[in-house]
């Protein structure tokens, strides 16, 4: 199965991800996950990505095509992959067309989560993540059994720095001027299944199997 999967931040996508990888075993690609990890080793390139991330920016392109890129274009992507947080601008989007049109990539599938924008600010401020596994809870709709230990695998919770509320207007604002588009141009070319991600976790996951259960 090869998805894209898009929203807003905090619409729910790195923890229906979760659920997706669990059932289909498929690698999940997490731009984000990619640029924390970048900045956590303190890389040339996440060294450059911090202060963009830190604002609630995008990523300038010309550092995001190419990471992304090299990435989608290992072998494990060419039977499955889903794809969290990538196309995210119209450049990115027509690289991404590009791949399929040379057919480097398949999809088959954009999972859209729509969600009514006055849910994120608590969910996005409550979001914990595990450190180690980069497991997602929240502490009100998806609390660890213990606080600040995660279930999976015992490593310690954190709080992303870009999880207030000031970056996440300027998230918001980057999201409506530069990922909708994206999105627009996916339902054009029928590609789009928009869920309703303003239900709670159990009802957001239910419509997602289901749409997938006629996917493959
Ligand atoms: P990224 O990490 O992708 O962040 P985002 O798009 O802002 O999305 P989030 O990860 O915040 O939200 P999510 O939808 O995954 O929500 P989650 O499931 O965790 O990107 C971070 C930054 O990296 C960007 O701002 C940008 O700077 C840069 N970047 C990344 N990709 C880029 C690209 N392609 N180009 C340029 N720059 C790029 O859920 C949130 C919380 O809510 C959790 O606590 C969860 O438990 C809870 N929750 C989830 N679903 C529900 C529900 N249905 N009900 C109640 N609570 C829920
Ligand atoms: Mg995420
Ligand atoms: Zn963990």
């Amino acid at each position: 199965m090869k998805l894209i999967i898009i929203g807003a931040p905090g619409a729910g996508k790195g923890t229906m991800s979760e659920e997706i990888i669990n059932k289909y075993n498929i690698p999940h690609i997490s731009t984000g996950d990619m640029f924390r990890d970048q900045i956590a080793r303190q890389t040339e390139l996440g060294l450059k990505a911090k202060e963009y991330i830190e604002r609630g920016e995008l990523v300038p392109d010309s550092i995001t095509i190419s990471f992304v890129k090299e990435r989608l274009l290992q072998d494990d992507c060419k039977t499955s992959y889903l794809l969290d947080g990538f196309p995210r601008s119209e450049a990115q989007a027509e690289v991404f067309a590009q791949m399929l049109e040379n057919k480097e990539l398949g999809l088959d599938a954009v999972i859209y989560l729509e969600v009514d924008f006055s849910k994120l600010i608590e969910r996005v401020t409550g979001r914990r993540i595990c450190r180690n596994c980069k497991s997602v809870y929240h502490t009100v709709f998806s609390p660890s059994k213990v606080e600040g230990v995660c279930d999976k695998c015992g490593g310690e919770l954190y709080q992303r720095p870009d999880d207030t509320e000031e970056s996440l207007k300027q998230r918001l604002e980057a999201y409506n001027e530069e990922t909708m588009p994206v999105i627009k141009y996916f339902e054009k070319l029928g590609y789009v299944k928009k869920i309703d991600a303003s239900q709670d976790i159990e009802n957001v996951k239910a419509s997602l199997f289901e749409v997938l259960g006629d996917i493959k």
